[in-house]
């Protein structure tokens, strides 16, 4: 069945969630090309992936429905019972991520917060280029940063294999399109599960912040 019965339409994704979301599958590779021979573009859009970071951690706590943190991290026990059955050939109806999806959103938000934090303080081999701390730090504990830094970049690497592998996983399997609901925002469920929205000043306050984080921590805390 393509679709539950009686389904309607529900508003699942704000935004803001979606924004961040595909500006940092852009981001991420735009930064792994600069890597190579653009460090300066690869500084700048990494300042850029750390407001992205900064403020969807925010949204988590201040966002509306879905993208609460609180609505869709669960306790071991919930995590384990949908492991149990995540192999079940049926229609996904989670309105957001599943206990298991969490664990990878959690995953995939804490390497990055990794990978921008090492960033920052990276030196590469003749100290030509540097993140805006690695002064801060001596030359062999900037170097050792990068190879952080690179270590970081490979398991983000694998976490989002993974976690592509599991949204087809869920279309070809489960015959759940989830990619649809990431680029429009709302996904045909059982019941409308009447997810909250949050006021717009809340959104304004999470990107001034955000940003003002970013810019601070580009200057290396020095102005
Ligand atoms: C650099 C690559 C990527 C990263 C870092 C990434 C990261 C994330 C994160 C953090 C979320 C949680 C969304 C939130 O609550 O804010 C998410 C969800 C999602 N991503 Fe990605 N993503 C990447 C690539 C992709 C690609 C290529 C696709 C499509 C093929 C995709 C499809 C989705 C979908 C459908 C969801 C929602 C899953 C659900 O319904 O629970 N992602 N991704
Ligand atoms: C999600 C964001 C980021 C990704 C995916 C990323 C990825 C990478 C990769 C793949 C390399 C090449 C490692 C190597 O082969 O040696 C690299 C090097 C580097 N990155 Fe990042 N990076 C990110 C953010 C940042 C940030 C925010 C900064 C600092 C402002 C930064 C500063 C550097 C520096 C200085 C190097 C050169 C280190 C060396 O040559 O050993 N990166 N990054």
């Amino acid at each position: 069945m393509a679709h539950p019965s009686g389904a309607v339409r529900v508003k699942l994704w704000d935004g803001p969630v979606r924004i961040v979301h595909w500006l940092l599958v852009v981001l991420i590779g735009f930064s792994w090309w600069a890597s190579e021979d653009h460090l300066n573009w690869h500084r700048w859009s990494g300042y850029t992936i750390v407001g992205l970071v900064l403020f969807r951690i925010y949204w988590g706590f201040a966002g509306g429905g879905a993208a609460r943190f609180s609505s869709f991290v669960k306790g071991p026990k919930a995590v384990a019972a949908y492991a149990a059955t995540v192999g079940r050939r049926d229609v996904a109806t989670t309105p957001g991520h599943n206990p298991l999806g969490a664990l990878s959103v959690l995953a995939i938000l804490a390497v990055l917060l990794a990978q921008v934090g090492t960033g920052l303080f990276a030196v590469d081999v003749d100290a030509f280029e540097a993140g805006p701390f690695s002064d801060r730090v001596s030359f062999e504990l900037g170097r050792k940063i990068a190879e952080w830094h690179e270590l970081s970049f490979r398991v983000l690497q694998a976490l989002v294999v993974l976690h592509v592998a599991a949204v087809l996983f869920y279309w070809v399997w489960k015959r759940t399109n989830l990619i649809g609901a990431m680029i429009t925002g709302s996904r045909a469920l059982p019941s409308d599960p009447g997810l909250a929205g949050a006021p717009v000043w809340r959104l304004i306050v999470g990107v001034v912040l955000a940003a003002a984080i970013a810019w601070v921590l580009s200057k290396g805390l020095r102005f």
